[in-house]
C-alpha cells in the first residue's frame, strides 16, 4: 500500500508510524521492501554521508541528488526531504522555490523544515503550493550555534510552553506531521495528545505517534558516541569491518579470486600460443 500524507494523518491514534533516514537508492529499496512507512532524506546526511561536523554545510544540490536516489528506490514509503540550512530561512519566496526543486528534481513527496511559530508563513506558503510540510521542533540541529550545543529541549515550564505553542502553530499553519527531537518523554506525550497530526519522535519517548532514527545509528555504523535514545538493532559496522578485513587478507594471500571467480575461454592454450 502506498503511504501518503493522507494515510499518515489517518494513522494517528490507530497505528504507529515507522520512519528511517535514507540517503541512497540501495538502502531505500531495502527499507521500502520491509514496509517502513516513510523514508526521510535528512540533512543528517551532511554528517553520516559527507563527514561534516554538523548539518550546516549541506546544500540544496546535496539534498536534491540524495533525494532523487532515495525516490528511485521507494515504491510504497512516503519520501520526505529536509530543507537544508539557509534554504528556508531567507524569505518565503526563496523557501517555496527551493522546496519546489526538492519536489521537481528530487521527487520528494513532502519537505521537512525546522522551526515553530516564526516559520508559519513559510509553512503556509508551501501548503498553498501543494507541497506537504512536516515540522521539526525540540532539538533543531540547524540551530546548534544558537542553542549552544545538542541538548534536550523543553525542560523548563517556559520552554515546555513554547514547544507546545510552536507545535500548535505549525499544525495550524498546515503541517501534516511533526518531528519532535530530544524532548522529555512526558512532554512529548502531552504534545502528541494535544495535536491532531501525527508526531514522530526521536529521543522523545514511546508515546509519540511514530519513531524515526538515523539508519547508521540504529545499525551500529556511526563512529563515536551515539546519543542515549539510540538503540542498536544490528551490528552492520562490525560485520562490514570483518568482511573488509577478510577481503584484504585473501587478496594479499592470493586465495581470492579463486577458480570459481574466473572467466575462461575456448581453446585458451592454443589461442595464447598464437598471441
Ligand atoms: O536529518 C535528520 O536525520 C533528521 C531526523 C533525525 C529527524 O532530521
Ligand atoms: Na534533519
Amino acid at each position: 500500500m502506498k503511504n501518503t500524507v493522507a494515510t499518515f494523518r489517518q494513522a494517528k491514534g490507530k497505528e504507529k508510524l515507522t520512519m528511517l533516514t535514507a540517503y541512497d537508492y540501495s538502502i531505500a529499496r531495502l527499507m521500502d521492501q520491509t514496509g517502513i512507512n516513510s523514508l526521510l532524506v535528512g540533512d543528517s546526511l551532511g554528517m553520516v554521508m559527507l563527514g561534516y561536523p554538523d548539518t550546516l554545510p549541506v546544500t540544496l544540490e546535496d539534498m536534491i541528488r540524495h533525494c532523487a536516489a532515495v525516490a528511485r528506490g521507494a515504491q510504497s514509503a512516503l519520501v520526505v526531504c529536509d530543507m537544508p540550512f539557509m534554504s528556508c530561512q531567507v524569505s518565503v519566496a526563496d523557501t517555496v522555490r527551493n522546496a519546489g526543486r526538492l519536489v521537481k528534481e528530487g521527487r520528494a513527496q513532502a519537505v521537512k523544515l525546522e522551526g515553530g511559530a516564526d516559520f508559519c508563513d513559510e509553512v503556509r506558503a508551501l501548503v498553498r503550493a501543494s507541497i506537504p510540510v512536516m515540522g521539526h521542533l525540540g532539538l533543531t540541529p540547524q540551530s546548534v550555534n544558537a542553542l549552544g550545543g545538542y541538548k534536550v529541549q523543553g525542560k523548563s515550564l517556559a520552554a515546555a510552553q513554547k514547544l507546545l505553542d510552536d507545535a500548535r502553530a505549525v499544525q495550524d499553519a498546515g503541517a501534516f506531521s511533526l518531528v519532535l527531537e530530544c524532548v522529555p518523554a512526558a512532554l512529548a506525550a502531552r504534545i502528541t495528545r494535544e495535536l491532531e497530526v501525527p508526531v514522530i519522535g526521536i529521543g522523545a519517548g514511546p508515546d509519540c505517534d511514530g519513531q524515526v532514527l538515523v539508519w547508521q545509528d540504529m545499525l551500529g555504523l556511526s563512529d563515536g558516541g551515539t546519543p542515549k535514545f539510540v538503540k542498536r538493532f544490528g551490528a552492520v559496522g562490525e560485520a562490514a569491518r570483518a568482511a573488509f578485513t577478510a577481503y584484504a587478507r585473501e587478496v594479499k594471500q592470493g586465495s581470492y579470486p579463486a577458480q570459481e571467480h574466473c572467466y575462461g575461454m575456448e581453446d585458451e592454450a592454443e589461442l595464447l600460443e598464437k598471441l
